[in-house]
């Protein structure tokens, strides 16, 4: 049992969530995340925000039953915490060029990766309010490329980086997966997925993602995908 250190709403129906312990996960990884007992039956997967020694982070937007729920935990209230889950993001040389694209809540898991991925530009599209562009200028000695209301993939140039990876509303993504096609960009472009879960692990098939290969599991083989390997539907 995980305790909660705080849980502040950063932006109307934003949270931010820390959870005291030591846990692992690498960036673009997932835990699956419930504060209640029988009702709502499944956990949520929710992605690691931030981590460090004293705790691992989450940031979450009220969506239903479960958000509702965590959203209402106190400092010292207990939650449970699977993980981590996933394949996370690729790893990427130092000297590559790395744009992260981020579409509302898809900006959690990035700011994470920015550890790693520390000159990366970030690009942030936000459908009314932006939050934490502070945090994310703080974390990047790359660009921080903010757009309210607009279509940030707009101001993406496909052709100006080695690596490009995008989380966020599944729109967002497949315009990502037509900007690759359309720009004929040599860059990996990976894409994260937020399909519904249950399990988490690969045992029940709920997050089932068309490849075009073979049907994959987002929790398992997932949650991030080259983009072209995924077939929208
Ligand atoms: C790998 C992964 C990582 C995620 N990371 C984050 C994160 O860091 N922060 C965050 O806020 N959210 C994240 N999500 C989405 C989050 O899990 C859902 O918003 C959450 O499960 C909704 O639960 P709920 O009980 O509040 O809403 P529900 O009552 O279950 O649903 C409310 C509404 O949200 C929609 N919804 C529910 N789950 C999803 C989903 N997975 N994707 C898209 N729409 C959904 C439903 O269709 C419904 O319209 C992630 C999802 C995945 C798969
Ligand atoms: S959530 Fe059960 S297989 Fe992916």
């Amino acid at each position: 049992m995980a305790v909660v250190m705080v849980n502040v709403e950063v932006a109307p129906n934003i949270f931010r969530l820390k959870a005291a312990g030591s846990y692992t996960g690498r960036m673009g990884q997932f835990y699956m995340v419930r504060a209640w007992d029988k009702y709502p039956l499944l956990s949520r997967p929710l992605s690691i925000f931030n981590r460090d020694g004293g705790g691992i982070e989450f940031l979450y937007q009220l969506a239903g039953e479960g958000t509702k729920l965590l959203s209402a935990l106190r400092p010292g209230d207990e939650l449970q915490l699977e993980g981590p889950f996933g394949n996370g993001f690729p790893e990427v040389p130092a000297e590559e060029k790395v744009a992260l694209v981020g579409g509302g809540i898809g900006a959690a898991p990035l700011f994470y990766a920015l550890g790693e991925y520390s000159a990366a530009d970030v690009y942030l599209g936000f459908s009314r309010e932006a939050y934490l562009v502070q945090q994310f200028e703080a974390a990047t000695t790359g660009n921080v490329i903010v757009d309210v209301g607009g279509i940030v993939l707009k101001q993406v140039d496909f052709n100006a980086y080695d690596t490009i990876i995008a989380c966020g509303p599944e729109p967002m993504l497949q315009a990502v997966q037509r900007r690759k096609q359309e720009s004929a960009s040599a860059a990996k472009v990976y894409v994260s997925l937020e399909n519904r879960m249950a399990c988490g692990i690969g045992a029940c098939l709920v997050c089932s993602v068309k490849c075009r290969d073979q049907r994959r599991k987002a929790c398992a083989d997932g949650p991030v995908f080259l983009a072209e390997e995924v077939v929208f539907e």
